[in-house]
């Protein structure tokens, strides 16, 4: 494939940041593009460039399998067929384990892991038959357990074991399965994350990529059909490192805890 354009997709959290980016990226190569997140009040505005006959709004809570359910079916209702599906919904939280609340355990794990499970489910009998691509939005702290993110990294990793089972299970239908593992993204003004406590916070931290690079690689894993794409080396190595010898890893990790991740004293301490 050597571009986006006259392909089906199908884009999960396209409301905001990188979803957001990778929609305009698409419709901009003239893709037939479904973009879903639960508020979608701004979305029309957000796509106002693009033609209407190419742009497809569908407001889905995709940690609910009926609302996930509907949007695919309204996709393939729109386009007859999805090409591409990007699981990039998703919620991050801080805090450390021991202060954290069920309901973050929750909350999280309902969006980033059942919630793209339930949209994968419901797309790959499609993609399957379009020989089309499935894509994992993931993080690098996806590859290691990030002190202060444990439920975040945990509700990532989930998401490689399932692109990894998917991969062999489907290795003979020529579906391609790709996960992108992004280190820290510039994010929205409005984006939120969820505290230990389960309340809604903005966060801001320096970013290592923009958006669109992000989107780019999102891209670059869908045309080149890569089944991994780490960006950076730290995250190459953060990946090898954590195959071959985790006790290094675990090494780095609690003698660098806080440089990876600014983490708040524990409550209990
Ligand atoms: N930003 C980073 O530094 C970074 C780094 C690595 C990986 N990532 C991953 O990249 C993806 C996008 O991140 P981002 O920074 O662009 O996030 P973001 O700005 O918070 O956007 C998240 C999008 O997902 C939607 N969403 C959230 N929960 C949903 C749900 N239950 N059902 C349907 N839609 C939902 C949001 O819209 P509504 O709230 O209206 O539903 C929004 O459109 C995520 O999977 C994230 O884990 C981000």
């Amino acid at each position: 494939m050597v571009s986006l354009a006259n392909k089906a997709l199908v884009i999960t959290g396209a409301s905001r940041g990188i979803g957001r980016e990778f929609a305009k990226i698409a419709l901009k190569e003239s893709a037939f593009v479904t973009v879903s997140a639960r508020d979608t009040s701004k979305m029309a505005e957000l796509f106002s460039d693009f033609p209407e006959d190419r742009v497809h709004i569908v407001a889905a809570d995709i940690s609910h399998p009926d609302q996930a359910k509907q949007l695919i079916d309204a996709a393939i209702h729109r386009w007859k067929r999805i090409d591409v599906l990007v699981n990039n919904a998703g919620v991050s939280m801080r805090g450390n384990f021991i202060d954290l609340q069920s309901d973050v355990v929750e909350k999280v794990f309902q969006t980033n892991t059942f919630g793209t499970a339930y949209t994968t489910m419901y797309a790959l009998p499609k993609i399957i038959k379009s020989e089309g691509s499935v894509i994992f939005v993931n993080t690098i702290s996806g590859v290691v357990g990030f002190p202060g993110s444990s439920i975040y990294s945990s509700s990532k990793m989930a998401l490689s074991a399932i692109a990894q089972a998917i991969d062999a299970e489907l290795y003979q239908n020529s579906v391609h399965i790709g996960s992108v593992y992004l280190p820290y993204v510039t994010n929205d003004r409005e984006k939120v994350i969820i505290d230990s406590d389960g309340n809604e916070i903005h966060h801001q931290r320096k970013a290592k990529i923009s958006q669109y690079q992000a989107a780019l690689l999102i891209r670059k894993s869908i045309l080149r059909r890569k089944r991994r794409i780490i960006f950076g080396f730290l995250g190459k190595f953060a990946w090898f490192i954590n195959g071959v010898a985790p006790f290094i890893a675990d090494f780095i990790l609690r003698t660098s805890r806080g440089s990876i991740h600014r983490i708040t004293k524990s409550k209990t301490s």
